[in-house]
């Protein structure tokens, strides 16, 4: 791989955008090397991912700009369904994948930081959808997760001015989940990723599933769709047994994913 890096720290699967002389920027061929990666991660055997950037610069500083520049109309349109598409792997990729964002995250770097289930920041990020700015629109899914994560209001006032904004902010709108001074960063997306893969995976999948596909759903329709997954828990080795051992007063620890 050439513009990302992947390593497996026990049951985390850690993903870095590597391409720091562009402060990471995402071109296609990124785009295609996460695509393939995530397709190969044996994710009985992982249980949490995480994505960063490599450096203390930049998450990534957004899709790259001189590929974009000279695109037709018609080629716009298959990179941002092929933007789309991947985005939408990620949010819906079977386990939970957390984005720990270390500096600078913009315009489709902000959309994939939307895509993962959360995300935590190092006290030097900074956010924005620039593309207003720049001429388009956002096109892997801004214009929908924002307004999602943040309300549609803040979302709005986000794109259409296309300006930066800090950590600070991005917690106080509920764009992170939180703060961390830089060099912390890792380690404690590390935790969290080793805490998420502590519990059943059946069931973090689970909760991962009906919160995802619920959302966009009228809540009838969400509610039997949790109904199902929460049924679908039940008589699984780990339920009866995680189970069985707080009847007995013990806490059972050793999650065998079946
Ligand atoms: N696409 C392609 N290249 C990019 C890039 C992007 N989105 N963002 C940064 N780079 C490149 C720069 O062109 C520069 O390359 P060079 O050294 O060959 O000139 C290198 O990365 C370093 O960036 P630079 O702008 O010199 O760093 P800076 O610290 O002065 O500024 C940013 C950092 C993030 C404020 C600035 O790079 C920026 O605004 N980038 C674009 C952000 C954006 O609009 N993203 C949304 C795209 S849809």
């Amino acid at each position: 791989m050439e513009f990302i890096r992947y390593e497996e720290k026990g049951r985390v699967g850690i993903i870095t955008l590597s391409r720091e002389e562009s402060l990471n920027a995402l071109c296609t061929p990124m785009l295609r090397e996460i695509d393939k990666l995530l397709d190969e991660i044996d994710t009985d055997e992982i249980r949490c991912l995480i994505i960063t950037g490599a450096g203390k610069k930049a998450f990534a500083a957004g899709a790259d700009i001189e590929e974009m520049s000279d695109m037709s109309p018609v080629e716009s349109r298959k990179y941002s369904l092929y933007g789309n598409s991947l985005m939408r792997k990620i949010e819906t990729y079977p386990i939970p994948v957390i984005a720990a964002v270390n500096g600078y995250c913009l315009g489709g770097a902000c959309e994939m930081s939307l895509s993962c289930d959360f995300r935590i920041c190092s006290d030097n990020a900074v956010f924005g959808q620039p593309e207003a700015g720049l001429g388009i629109t956002p096109g892997w899914g801004g214009t929908q997760r924002m307004a999602r994560a943040v309300g549609i209001a803040m979302a709005k006032q986000i794109m259409y001015t296309a300006r930066n904004f800090k950590a600070d902010e991005a917690l106080r709108i509920g764009l992170v989940n939180s703060v961390h001074p830089q060099e912390e960063l890792m380690d404690y997306a590390l935790k969290l990723a080793e805490k998420i893969s502590s519990n059943a995976p059946i069931a973090v999948r689970a909760c991962k599933e009906a919160s995802t596909r619920g959302i966009s759903m009228d809540l009838d329709q969400a509610c039997k769709i949790e109904s199902d997954l929460f049924s679908s828990c039940i008589g699984t080795y780990d339920q009866r047994n995680a189970m069985k051992a707080f009847m007995n007063k013990e806490k059972y620890t050793d999650f065998q994913n079946r």
